[in-house]
Parts: structure tokens; sequence; C-alpha cells
């Protein structure tokens, strides 16, 4: 049986470097580097020209690379920026359809290219490209041979030795708003629980600035961290206990109040579990963790940004851009939605009373990571209150 003809896709996109043309399909996020001979080929598959290829050399590169070496704040574009140094080799017209059809520039059928992009049914499912959860799940397994997704989302954030966050976007961004806004004057006195703690970088900070501090997290690993960072600085007024999921009986075995409920990088968990066994609400969660606010107390939250987190990184610093391909079905982020975040704070009796963008505070008009942070921000903190 012939196969149906190679057709190039809609969303093939090609713009100008150096040496050529970065030729990608943003829905996959796959990338190579081409000449002008490669383009027409690909125009010439396109079913609306009957042009044939002119003949000319072909020259032509995969420029794709797994996007998370830098972790989850690094660089989500997924294009081999190295690879823009050389010219791409020259290959013969097959060995470019071939390309051009592993990278999803061209296709057989569009169906089922469309049923590709959906989720994976199981970790031996190759039929579908998976999200984003799925797609560090494999990193994790297979490029860093190590088991623990867990241990990884802390790895990627922190330095070694777990007192910090990495250079870049967490320390220019998510630490740098942190220790502006949560001064002494807004906790000095106050009672904050720390979901989600980790290992206590945010508990720590608000136990320095003068508030009382329990953190809680699942995993005893990072608690045991948390604990020993706290001795080293000797902090007074910061205890950390173990959270059992789902979270409710831990959350209702509280016998105190809090003025700050403050949960980072954690409520998007409730919306996308990285472990889909786990029966996770977040409507259920909000509406215990209000149950357990002080009088006129706050639920903080502060995550990755839900539209521009995960969206590739273009242009120069100076004048960033991005391509968005999804909002509403996610592969690559895996935070809320504006309105599912906003329904399931109605249904816990929360109102919005407060939100932030979050941008870097020294960009670095050389640097395209602050460059693209300052312009799209990346995470966004929202303070929601009884109604
Ligand atoms: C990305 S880390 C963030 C840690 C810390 N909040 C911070 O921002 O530095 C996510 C944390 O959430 C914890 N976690 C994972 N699933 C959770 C769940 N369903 N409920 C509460 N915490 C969870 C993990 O153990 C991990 O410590």
């Amino acid at each position: 049986m012939t196969k149906p003809p190679l057709r190039t896709l809609a969303e093939t996109t090609a713009w100008i470097y150096d040496a050529g043309f970065i030729v990608s399909n943003p829905h996959t996020r796959t990338y190579a580097t081409a000449n002008a001979s490669f383009l027409e080929l690909l125009r010439s598959l396109g079913g609306v020209s009957t042009a044939e290829h002119d003949g000319g050399e072909l020259r032509v590169r995969d420029a794709t690379i797994t996007p998370f070496g830098d972790g989850l704040l690094g660089d989500p574009t997924g294009l081999d920026r190295a690879a823009l140094a050389e010219s791409p080799p020259v290959v013969t017209r097959d060995e470019a359809l071939t390309l051009a059809e592993r990278l999803f520039f061209a296709v057989r059928d569009e169906e089922a290219f469309t049923a590709y992009l959906d989720r994976r049914k199981n970790v031996l499912d190759r039929a579908h490209r998976g999200d984003l959860h799925q797609n560090v799940g494999e990193h994790v397994l297979l490029n860093l041979r190590q088991r623990s997704v867990d241990d990884w989302w802390v790895d990627q954030k922190f330095t070694t030795d777990r007192r910090g966050p990495k250079e870049g976007l967490y320390l220019d961004v998510q630490w740098a708003f942190a220790q502006s806004y949560f001064t002494q004057e807004r906790l000095s006195g106050k009672r904050v629980l720390d979901f989600g703690c980790g290992p206590g970088l945010f508990s720590r900070l608000f136990a320095a600035r003068g508030a009382s501090v329990l953190g809680l997290d699942t995993n005893e690993n990072h608690l045991a961290v948390a604990e020993e960072l706290a001795r080293e600085d000797g902090l007074e007024g910061v205890a950390f206990r173990r959270l059992e999921l789902p979270p409710e009986v831990t959350l209702r075995a509280l016998d105190e109040t809090y003025d700050f409920v403050f949960l980072s990088d954690v409520l998007m968990f409730y919306f996308h579990p990285y472990d889909r066994s786990l029966d996770l609400d977040p409507a259920a969660l909000l509406a215990e963790l209000r149950r357990v606010l002080a009088p006129g107390g706050t639920i903080a939250v502060l995550e990755p940004n839900g539209t521009f987190w995960q969206q590739p990184w273009f242009g120069a610093a100076g004048r960033p851009f991005t391509v968005v391909t999804e909002y509403r079905h996610r592969r690559y982020g895996v935070t809320p939605t504006l309105e599912e975040l906003s329904r399931a704070a109605e249904s816990a009796g929360l109102v919005l009373r407060r939100v932030r963008e979050l941008i870097p505070a020294t960009p670095n008009p050389d640097d395209l990571a602050t460059g693209f942070a300052g312009e799209f921000p990346v995470w966004w903190y929202f303070e929601l209150a009884a109604s």
C-alpha cells in the first residue's frame, strides 16, 4: 500500500537567523536550521501549489533539544541555540523529507497528528506526545536516571545545599519579589501556614521577618532539610509537619488559625497533579484553608503565570516575543487558567483581593531570560480572603 503524501502543516513557521532559517512546528516545539531550498521543498508539499521543489542544494539540521535541562524556569523553548552557530549540512532530498516528517513540519495524516498532541495514556504510550508532567517524568527517568519526580521538582529549583534558589528566574523574579514583599512590617507577630513548604525557603524568610510559622509538606526528605536549615539559622518559632494526602485530615487536626496561608508552586498540583492516581480537588483544599484562616486572614498564592510560563523565548532581550499555542488545553503548562482559579476560589467562599504579576527587579538588557520575564511575567501572585 502506498503511503499518503506528505503535506506541510499550516502551523509550520520559519524565521531568519544569520546562517539561514529556523523552521519550527510551534505545537510540537520542534526546530530545524535550514536553507531557502528546504523552505522551498516544504512549500512544494503545501498542497496549495503544484510547483516542484527547484532541485537546489538542500541544507537542514534538527535543532530541537529537551527544554528541562535548566529546570522549569529555564528556557522552555526547546531550540538548540548552539546549532545556530553553524550552517546546516547538505542532505539528500529523501533525508530532508524524513526530517520534515520526524519534526512534524509535514505529516501524512492531519487527524493522526492532532491526536498525537494529546496526553499519554500510560508510561509505555509513544503514540501521544504527553503533557509537561509526562515529559518531565520521562526526562527524569531516561536522561537523569532518577526515579523521583518529587525530588527533581525541588532539585531544579534549589542550590545543592537547598539554602536558596539557583541562578536564573527563580532567584531574579520569585525570590526577589518575596524578599521585597514579605517585609517585617507585614509579617511581624503574624501566624503563617506554609502549605507545601518543601525545604522551607519561604518558612525561613517568614520566621526571619518575625512570624511564627508552620510548614507542611508531603515529602519527609524535604521536611528534614527544612528543619536542619531552620536550626542552622537559629530561627525560633518555625516548625514543620508531615502533610497526608488528601490534605483535609491534616488540616482539620490543626488547632490554630493563621493570618497568612501561603502556597508557593503547589496549588497548581491540585489542578494538574503529577501523580494522576491522587484525587486532588482545588476547591476542597481552598475551603479547608479558608477554615483555618484567622479573621481578616489571607490565602497567598504564588505560582507560575498561567499564561506566560512555559512559553518559548524568542527574539532579542530588548524586544522579546513568544508564540502562544495553548491556554485552556495544557500540554506545556500545568497551572490553572484564571477562570479555573476563580471558580475554585468562588466555590470555597473566597474572593480575590490582590493580583501581582512578577517581573525581574533588575532586568539585564543582554539576557533573554530576564528580558522575556520583564515583558511577559512568568509568575503571578494572588491574595484571597473570605467573602
Ligand atoms: C516545587 S516545590 C515548592 C516548595 C516550596 N513551596 C517553594 O516554593 O520553595 C513543591 C512542593 O509541594 C509538595 N507537594 C507535592 N504535592 C503536594 C500536594 N498535593 N499537597 C501539598 N504539597 C505537595 C512537594 O513535596 C514539594 O515540596
